[in-house]
């Protein structure tokens, strides 16, 4: 089969890093980077550390309002389908690239599958959650990371070809691991030791673009004491610098502020922090993975299991919770294999084998 996978953000990449592996064995795919993310460190440092293959086109669409970025892919993202004439295209996600690309598919008639299909946060202002709702009801296959996706997919009438797959960002993880122990070195760079200190991401809009939310996360972390790295979202930044918070947060001398990590560095901060304090999607699933206790700059979650099994605390961005979180939000308990066993890739593969 021809298969055209489409990226374009950080996430994606790991996404798609064990899955094109594994497709290409027997198929031949073709990935599309929509320019969604460009620096070297959103961007390049993946496709080099994960060995994934170089896009075959790369739009450079950019940052922009989500009208004018997701327009831009569409326009390019239907020239490419037209050449290509793909069998398949794979979306991955939630972003504005997952967007683009499944709309431009749908109206071509190609056949869609969406990598983690079925999530829901049920917050329509968040832009995510309209780039996943949308994709999957124009969406063909959907390969499920939980049988909570799949229960959600059954509620809006989504039933076929609805397949549990587990997640491919945990195949990432298991693949990934012992590599980057091996060779990351980031806590060494860092001057800090094994579960003395907090690892921190900030990048939703909930938290990043309105001046008191961000700034009562900021105001949490420099009042806790605690040493709290920040692998800093190109989006936060803009943020603190434009809300003139940088100077408060630069002064505090508990905070390590520094540019986003690679993969390796970042699963080598996970896994070694105390906690970990986040609003990404991801990231709370590594923490999960990693068996490192989660506190979430939301007020809600698409990834349910790790609060029911006591990993993650939904905090939001209220300065009081976090404190009492930072300070006493402990876990031991057992956890369950909601998310598959590392095979996702190849159950996915499994299933595009026989379609
Ligand atoms: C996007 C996704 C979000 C995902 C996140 C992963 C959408 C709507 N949002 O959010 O779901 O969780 O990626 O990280 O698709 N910027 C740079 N350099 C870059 C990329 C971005 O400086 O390489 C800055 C720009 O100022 C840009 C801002 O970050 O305006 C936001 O980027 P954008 O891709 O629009 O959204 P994210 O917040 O990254
Ligand atoms: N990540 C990374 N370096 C960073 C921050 C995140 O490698 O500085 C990885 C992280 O380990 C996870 C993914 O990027 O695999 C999550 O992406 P992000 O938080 O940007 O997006 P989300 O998952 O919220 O959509």
């Amino acid at each position: 089969m021809k298969i055209i996978s489409i990226v374009g953000a950080r996430p994606q990449f790991i996404k798609i890093a064990s899955l094109s592996k594994k497709l290409r064995k027997k198929h031949k795919e073709i990935t599309i980077h929509t320019g969604q993310h460009y620096d070297t460190e959103m961007s390049q440092l993946f496709f080099d550390e994960l060995k994934i293959s170089k896009p075959n086109y790369n739009l450079e669409v950019g940052s922009g309002n989500h009208g004018q970025q997701t327009g831009k892919m569409l326009i390019e993202i239907e020239k490419i389908l037209i050449k290509e004439k793909p069998n398949l295209v794979l979306v991955y996600g939630d972003t504005n690239s997952t967007l683009a690309g499944a709309l431009a598919a749908s109206k071509l008639h190609i056949t869609i599958g969406h990598i983690e299909a079925g999530l829901r946060s049920f917050q329509k202002t968040m832009p995510e959650e309209i780039n996943r709702v949308v994709t999957d009801h124009i969406s063909d296959l959907f390969f499920c990371p939980t049988i909570n996706a799949i229960n959600l997919l059954k509620k809006e009438g989504i039933t076929k070809k609805v397949y549990f797959t587990g997640d491919v960002m945990y195949d990432s993880v298991k693949q990934n691991i012992k590599i980057s122990q091996n060779t990351s070195g980031i806590l060494k760079r860092l001057k800090v030791k094994s579960k003395k200190y907090i690892l921190a991401t900030i990048h939703r809009t909930i938290n990043t673009d309105n001046k008191q939310n961000l700034e009562s996360i900021f105001d949490a972390f420099i009042l806790s004491n605690k040493k709290i790295i920040i692998p800093l979202h190109p989006r936060t930044e803009k943020f603190i610098k434009r809300y003139k918070l940088y100077d408060k947060i630069i002064s505090a001398k508990n905070i390590i502020m520094i540019k986003p990590l690679g993969y390796l560095d970042m699963l080598e901060l996970e896994e070694n922090a105390e906690k970990i304090i986040t609003d990404s999607g991801g990231i709370q699933k590594e923490a999960y993975f990693l068996k490192t206790p989660c506190i979430t700059l939301r007020n809600e979650t698409e990834w349910i299991e790790t609060v029911k099994d006591k990993w993650n605390i939904l905090v939001g961005n209220d300065k009081t919770k976090i404190l009492n979180a930072i300070e006493s939000f402990e876990t031991k308990t057992a956890q369950h294999n909601y998310f598959g066993d590392g095979n996702a890739a190849k159950e996915i593969t499994n299933i595009i084998d026989n379609l």
